[in-house]
């Protein structure tokens, strides 16, 4: 499959936000990422709600909800009521994993797990069978803007591999310090959703830069 963008709506200028969901609705960009931040699991709040819903208000493709708090179960609902398409939950906030993944199910919602950059992929080797994504992250969770951790490559690799045992239609995400510099490297490991905050809105043009991202391909020339 092509792969997809999905640009991070935490880099938009909130004060202009209709705006920045409108280009997003109008460029090559294929998902909303929403990165809902609760100053417990991670140390930064971004936004609840009242924005995720006014997003969805205007949003012309799919809410790809990445949620870094704790607790998730508790508002699984209220997520999926709100729109989203996906929700993803952190590895290290479930203990008891299963449940959140049949709860997110249940919801009529496709199930993510994302993995902290200390988190080996191999954590998830049970669960795979049951989930639609995996979302790798590449920076520690909490701010746009970081740079791309490089072993994420080949957590990326091993990933791919355990999916072709187990679950040859798992998507693979990748998400913090994503650019056109790093892309064909992240799709040659097996990628195949790219999530770009910064890469996108401190573009000179952010619609080109969508474009630039979805047509690289993995043979294109990379650099970490
Ligand atoms: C970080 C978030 C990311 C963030 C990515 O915790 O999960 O989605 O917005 O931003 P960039 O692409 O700027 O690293
Ligand atoms: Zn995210």
């Amino acid at each position: 499959m092509k792969h997809l963008i999905a640009p991070s709506v935490l880099s938009a200028d909130f004060a202009n936000l209709q705006r920045d969901v409108e280009m997003i609705n109008s460029s090559e960009a294929d998902w909303f990422h929403v990165d809902i931040m609760d100053g417990v699991f991670v140390p930064n709040i971004s936004f609840g709600f009242p924005v995720m819903e006014a997003i969805k208000r205007f949003a012309k493709k799919p809410l790809d909800v990445h949620l870094m708090i704790v607790n998730p179960d508790q508002y699984v609902e209220q997520f999926a009521r709100a729109g989203a398409s996906m929700i993803t939950v952190h590895y290290e906030a479930c203990t008891h994993l299963h449940r959140t993944i049949q709860l997110i199910h249940q919801a009529g919602v496709k199930a993510c797990v994302a993995l902290n950059p200390h988190s080996p992929v191999e954590l998830l080797s049970d669960i795979l069978g049951d989930l639609d994504m995996v979302l790798v992250m590449s920076v520690n969770p909490g701010f746009g803007g970081q740079a791309f951790i490089p072993n994420t490559l080949n957590k990326i690799s091993r990933l791919r591999a355990m999916a072709n045992q187990l679950n040859p239609d798992l998507l693979i995400e990748v998400d913090g310090g994503v650019g056109l510099h790093n892309i064909p490297a992240l799709l040659q490991a097996g990628a195949n959703v790219l999530v770009a905050g910064n890469a996108v809105f401190a573009a000179a043009s952010p619609t080109e830069m969508i474009s630039s991202m979805k047509n690289l391909s993995a043979s294109a020339t990379a650099s970490i």
